[in-house]
């Protein structure tokens, strides 16, 4: 797992030096960010030397602390994307208060801001700044917000003073990234199918008709499928994205070759979330020679393909099957119409004719019609957001259509 371990301007900053030792041995990778208050306590070279990466200081430098440019200044995104944890310890009132109140005036707060993975923050200070008001306040914000707080052990502390405020020991904090990351794999044991991008129809040799899917939402669905426990299978349609670590892909052209590959892998699956935009009609006939030009219309005969989503849930017994729907117009009206007539237990429906949602975006906006009746509009989110919804809808739709129950109703 890659972790990125802010260390803050605390006493108990030199202990997030063995803190790293202990992450490295259970096989983490860490990424330090240090704030400029924690660089009077420890010095940035302790944990360059013990993680063997670069330390984070300033948001507008680079790495190695000199001038600002276009690549440090986004910084915070690419380290919050390829962060699965964040961890803070030892976290003071300061970066505590800055993380409730959305404050991003420093690297480490603004990375939290960016950053969708989970979040286990470890604090450490004085009692009486413990035990304030405010400090309270903010560390109950951030409980709501599902951040794991690892609450300070009771004893003698740096001012003189005895009470709450020590930084957890660390087998705590260890303890605590255990628990947050099993959670975070709640698909372990199942096979997911994911479908993603466009098919392509050949005219001739050099035409085709396809469609404006980047491949982004399907990938996304694999990442996340994939960083939760699940084995995934990704059939993709010809797209510009680089496959998800620990994701079998198979690439495919043609909707024909889509059906192949979907219905060939859906017998090892669990869980299939069809993606991908498929073309509904292809040419009739692929010419083996250039269509040449001429003055005359010319007319293209298009059949029907498969509907791959309705033919493999045709068989999907105990299976869970999301299907998307890309719609322009009624869409929750359109989206029941196919949970049913394609016999999904639940669809993703985008209007993709609205601002920041649908094809080659890196956001989306979507409703989820479950087949138990439940209807959930999100807002406008990135798609690796949206990834994580309808992941979270699959995990509560196992829960209802595997209970005894609904095998009984057969909802
Ligand atoms: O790839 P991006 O650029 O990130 O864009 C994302 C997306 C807009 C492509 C995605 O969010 C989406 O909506 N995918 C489904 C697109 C689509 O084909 O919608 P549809 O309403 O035509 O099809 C409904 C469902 O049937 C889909 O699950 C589709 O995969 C499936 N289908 C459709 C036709 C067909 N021949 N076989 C199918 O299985």
């Amino acid at each position: 797992m890659r972790i990125t371990l802010g260390v803050t301007g605390g006493v108990a900053a030199y202990k997030a030096a063995e803190l790293v030792r202990r992450l490295q041995q259970e096989g983490h990778s860490v990424q330090v960010v240090m704030t400029r208050a924690a660089r009077e306590f420890v010095t940035p070279l302790t944990f360059a030397a013990l993680s063997g990466q670069k330390v984070i200081t300033d948001l507008f430098a680079d790495s190695s602390g000199g001038e600002a440019n276009l690549e440090s200044a986004i910084e915070h995104i690419a380290v919050a994307q390829r962060t699965d944890l964040l961890l803070v310890a030892p976290a003071t009132a300061d970066i505590i208060a800055k993380f409730a109140r959305g404050v991003a005036d420093d690297f480490l707060a603004t990375l939290y801001l960016a950053c969708a993975a989970p979040v286990v923050i470890a604090p450490a200070m004085n009692v009486n700044m413990w035990n304030h008001a405010a400090t309270q306040e903010n560390v109950a914000v951030l409980r709501a917000r599902a951040v794991k707080v690892v609450d300070p052990d009771q004893g003698y502390l740096a001012c003189g003073m005895t009470g709450p405020g020590r930084l957890a020991s660390i087998e705590e904090i260890l303890a605590a990234i255990h628990e947050v990351t099993k959670a975070q794999r709640d698909l372990e044991g199942e096979t997911i199918l994911v479908s993603a991008g466009p098919t392509c129809e050949d005219l001739d040799p050099v035409r085709y008709l396809t469609n404006r899917s980047s491949g982004k939402m399907g990938y996304a669905v694999a990442e996340a499928a994939a960083k939760r426990g699940a084995k995934v299978i990704l059939v993709s349609g010809p797209v510009n994205l680089e496959t998800p670590a620990g994701v079998e892909r198979i690439d495919v052209r043609t909707a024909e070759e889509m059906y192949r590959s979907v219905a060939g892998r859906f017998g090892e699956a669990s869980i299939a979330i069809l993606a991908a935009a498929v073309a509904d009609y292809r040419p009739v006939e692929r010419r083996a020679e250039k269509i040449k030009k001429g003055d005359a219309l010319l007319a293209i005969s298009l059949e029907p393909t498969v509907d791959i989503l309705a033919e493999v849930a045709k068989h999907k017994g105990q299976k869970i099957v999301v299907g998307f729907a890309a719609e322009t117009d009624q869409v929750a009206e359109n989206a029941r119409k196919k949970l049913a007539s394609k016999n999904a237990d639940l669809i993703v429906a985008n209007d993709v004719a609205a601002e920041g949602a649908g094809f080659d975006r890196d956001t989306n906006i979507v409703t989820l019609f479950s087949r138990d009746g439940r209807d959930l509009a999100l807002p406008k989110m990135p798609k690796s957001e949206v990834a994580q919804r309808v992941l979270d809808e699959v995990v509560r739709l196992r829960a209802v259509l595997h209970s005894p129950a609904a095998r009984l109703s057969n909802v």
